[in-house]
């Protein structure tokens, strides 16, 4: 079965790292997010991904072709007009007699999707969060989705839409499409998949819903380190690195190399970093980045990026109180 993964975005919110790497790209827990995506997607039998590339896409690609065997088709998007854009500058490359799996390149999601892949009818991956307004969301009818509503204004649902789409047969989605399109019917500016969804749904379109718990967002900087510790905390303990300090969880790649550093816990360091007399904790450490006598607490510190601080020599007496800042 063939898979959309779009990942056109810019990443504003994950600037600076964004402005010279894609999102999709960024190390989390050992590796890109697009990677735990693509692990999934290839444990589940998918074995053609149609890639929406843009901003940076040549990286993505070259990342993705490098590392997977799969069928890759890359589509570019030269304009970010929206997701149902997306999905829309696909359609010569699939087959819409034929189901899709449609699923956003820049969230980690932990699900079977056997099941998902099996169902009879189009459904949607769904979590319940405390501020729905946010997401696309679904309104639950009986057994069925009977609404969709992007970014609600009013709380009609704390059902949010993760971003994993199943549409038993693609033709019905494109010509919803296609109609937003030839109609410039936008939200926020956007053309949005979960409007087109909804005029299917308006149209008698059977959807269901399936629950997703897992579902790591890496959109900010504060949700990428949280992922980076829920995803650490699953993974293997790290092996022993003399006159080193690990607190796990941590993920230090093999060619990375540590001196006198304290590291951990919820770090992940990248291929070929350094940290050298220094303490690294709750932080993402870039490939070949330096780090050297310093202390850092919730960083993400980009490839090739170099840090680092000066010993303070303090001669002070009894009851000082001094804050190095
Ligand atoms: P987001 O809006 O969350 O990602 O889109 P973004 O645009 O990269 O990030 P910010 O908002 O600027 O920080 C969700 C997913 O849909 C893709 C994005 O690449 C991301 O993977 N997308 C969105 C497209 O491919 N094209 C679009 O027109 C819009």
């Amino acid at each position: 079965m063939k898979a959309i993964i779009p990942v056109a975005g810019v990443g504003t919110r994950l600037r600076p790292h964004t402005f010279s790497y894609p999102k999709v790209l960024l190390n989390v827990a050992g590796k890109p997010i697009i990677g735990h995506i693509m692990d999934k997607l290839v444990d589940a039998g998918i074995d053609e991904a149609i890639v929406i590339v843009g901003y940076l896409g040549n990286m993505v690609e070259e990342w993705l072709t490098a590392n997977y065997s799969i069928k890759f088709t890359f589509v570019n998007q030269p304009e970010r007009l929206g997701l149902a854009h997306a999905i829309w500058m696909c359609r010569s490359f699939v087959n819409e007699e034929e189901p899709l799996l449609i699923i956003l390149g820049d969230t980690i999601f932990d699900v079977d999707l056997g099941p998902v892949l099996k169902s009879p009818c189009s459904t949607l991956g769904v979590k319940e969060v405390d501020d729905p307004r946010r997401f696309g969301v679904a309104v639950m009818g009986e057994g069925k989705i009977e609404k969709l509503v992007e970014k609600p204004d009013t709380p009609i649902s704390n059902l949010a839409i993760v971003g994993l789409y199943f549409l038993h047969k693609a033709a019905p989605l494109f010509s919803r499409i296609e109609h937003l399109i030839e109609q410039n019917i936008t939200t926020k500016g956007e053309y949005q998949l979960t409007d087109a969804l909804e005029l299917m749904i308006e149209d008698g379109e059977r959807f269901t819903a399936f629950p997703v718990h897992g579902w790591y967002d890496c959109g900010k900087p504060e949700t990428l380190l949280a992922t980076n510790e829920t995803l650490l905390r699953k993974q293997a303990p790290a092996r022993k690195y003399p006159g080193c300090i690990i607190n796990e969880p941590v993920f230090i790649a093999s060619s990375a190399s540590l001196v006198n550093a304290v590291v951990g816990p919820n770090t992940t360091v990248g291929e070929h970093a350094v940290i050298a007399d220094a303490i690294v904790r709750d932080s993402i450490v870039g490939n070949n980045a330096k780090v050297g006598r310093i202390m850092l607490d919730r960083s993400i510190i980009g490839n090739n990026a170099v840090i680092s601080g000066t010993p303070q020599e303090i001669n002070i007496g009894d009851y000082s109180e001094i804050r190095v800042g």
